[in-house]
């Protein structure tokens, strides 16, 4: 016999209420950092706009990765590290539109050749809009 046969109907609410309650709090949503090429980004953004994102962020960051220029070598401090400029794309989006705005960036990235960038995504467990104060979701 199933557990929700024998349990009335407050018993039932008085279990799922909170996980419910968390849900409509905490709406899953991620974080998508794309490392591309600094000439590409008018085309990711106007592809992330096409996509329908509400915002985004870019910074202009020096990355370090697989490397094909040789490495300089500092004579005084040994660093071997060769740092290329690239340009950091972060957008926070429903969860449920991350992986079309994974495919959005790559495709309006992507140039075929070495150094087109990579994309990251991580989870963000809560937002909220300052003037408004709403949260999560409502708040992208
Ligand atoms: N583990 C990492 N964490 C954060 N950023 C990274 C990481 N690895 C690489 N990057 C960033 O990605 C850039 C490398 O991009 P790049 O497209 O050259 O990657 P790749 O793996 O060498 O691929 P490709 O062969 O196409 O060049 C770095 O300059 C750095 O900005
Ligand atoms: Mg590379």
């Amino acid at each position: 016999m199933s557990v929700l046969a024998t349990a009335g109907p407050a018993e039932v609410e008085a279990r799922e209420a909170p996980a419910a309650k968390r849900e409509n709090r905490r709406k899953p949503m991620k974080r998508i950092i794309a490392i591309i090429q600094p000439c590409k980004l008018e085309a990711v953004e106007t592809a992330l706009i096409k996509a329908g994102v509400s915002g985004f962020n870019m910074t202009e960051v020096m990355g370090f990765g697989h490397q094909t220029e040789p490495a300089e070598t500092c004579l005084w401090s040994k660093a071997r590290v060769k740092f290329v400029p690239k340009t950091k794309v972060e957008v926070v989006v429903p969860d449920n539109m991350a992986d079309q705005i994974v495919e959005a960036i790559a495709g309006s990235a992507r140039t075929g050749q070495v150094g087109d960038g990579k994309i990251f995504v991580a989870s963000i467990n809560g937002a909220m809009r300052i003037r408004t104060g709403d949260r999560d979701e409502a708040a992208l």
